[in-house]
């Protein structure tokens, strides 16, 4: 327990949102330009992906981490979330010149005082949809900690992965309604050898279910293929039919939205951009990703 700053092999980490400001400005905003990552820990190679884009972009990079929680709708979720705050600024240290980077590794206290509560978001009908109809109220959490962070850190560019997509559009969407100075970058998805999207999750499966569960992506690249000449429909039914021969996954969801309003559609028409998202259970752990499904 520190309240402040401290180096972890010459990584500064600060648990102080307003030292962790002073810090900034005073001597990184005027000379560089900033980079931002946010995470919630328990990082892998999908993380470091985002990190090293970030600092190919910018002179400096900031990583927070921290388990928010205002955006988990399961208390018991929030408990079980791995809490491996110096691994993780070593493994960050294995790929990012320390020199260049800045860790805030908060308290819920430093975030939140004594008032752990989500503020209300309107990200004009993105939030009703998937995640957000399945999980109510994440994304008001996920608002809540991001506008903080954002002010704190107030970088030049903050980058999010396309796995949550749907988390990626309603950033932007943030950025827009609150006026900030910020440019969000979206960045490719990260996966394992055989396909599986990264995710700390995929730490949960046997190693059996982890090689299995590139079924997920395997049946998303066909979905994309076979969208090119069938409807919607069809591609839908293609991808419920696919499941229905392996038992060892329920399927959630499997959803063809507009990629702009990610409200889910049923007829295509021509130049407009589509996704389709999907999740899915495997040995009870759920899994997510998503695809874009070009027309030609
Ligand atoms: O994607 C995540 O890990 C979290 O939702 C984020 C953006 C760090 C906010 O807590």
């Amino acid at each position: 327990m520190f309240v402040g700053t401290i180096m972890l092999k010459n990584v500064m980490i600060f648990d102080s949102h307003k030292l962790l400001t002073e810090y900034l400005n005073n001597h990184i905003h005027s000379k560089k330009t900033v980079g931002f990552v946010p995470t919630m820990g328990a990082l892998h190679e999908g993380h470091i992906s985002l990190m090293k884009q970030a600092i190919s972009e910018c002179d400096h990079l900031v990583v927070s981490i921290f388990v928010n929680p205002t955006q988990f709708d399961n208390r018991n979720d929030l408990d079980k979330y791995p809490r491996t705050v110096e691994k993780d600024v070593l493994f960050i240290k294995e790929h990012i010149d320390p020199n260049k980077l800045t860790v805030y590794a908060p308290s819920v206290e430093d975030v939140y005082g004594n008032n752990t509560a989500a503020k209300s978001y309107s990200y004009d009908g993105l939030e009703n949809v998937m995640e957000g109809a399945n999980r109510p109220g994440h994304f008001d959490g996920v608002g809540t900690i991001l506008e903080f962070l954002f002010k704190a850190v107030t970088p030049d560019k903050a980058f999010f992965g396309e796995k949550d997509f749907q988390q990626l559009q309603i950033v932007k969407k943030l950025v827009e309604k609150l006026g900030l100075d910020l440019n969000i970058i979206g960045c490719p998805i990260k996966r394992e050898p055989h396909g599986l999207a990264m995710s700390s999750r995929n730490e949960q499966l046997s190693k059996t279910a982890r090689e299995k569960a590139a079924f997920i992506n395997t049946t998303l690249l066909k979905a994309q293929s076979y969208f090119k000449k069938n409807s919607i429909l069809k591609t839908q039914q293609l991808v419920h039919d696919l499941f229905k021969k392996e038992p060892d996954f329920t399927l959630e969801y499997f959803t063809i939205t507009s990629e702009e309003t990610l409200h889910p559609v049923t007829r295509k028409y021509k130049k407009h951009h589509y996704r389709g998202f999907i999740v899915a259970r495997i040995e009870g752990v759920r899994l997510i990703d998503n695809i874009s499904l070009p027309q030609n």
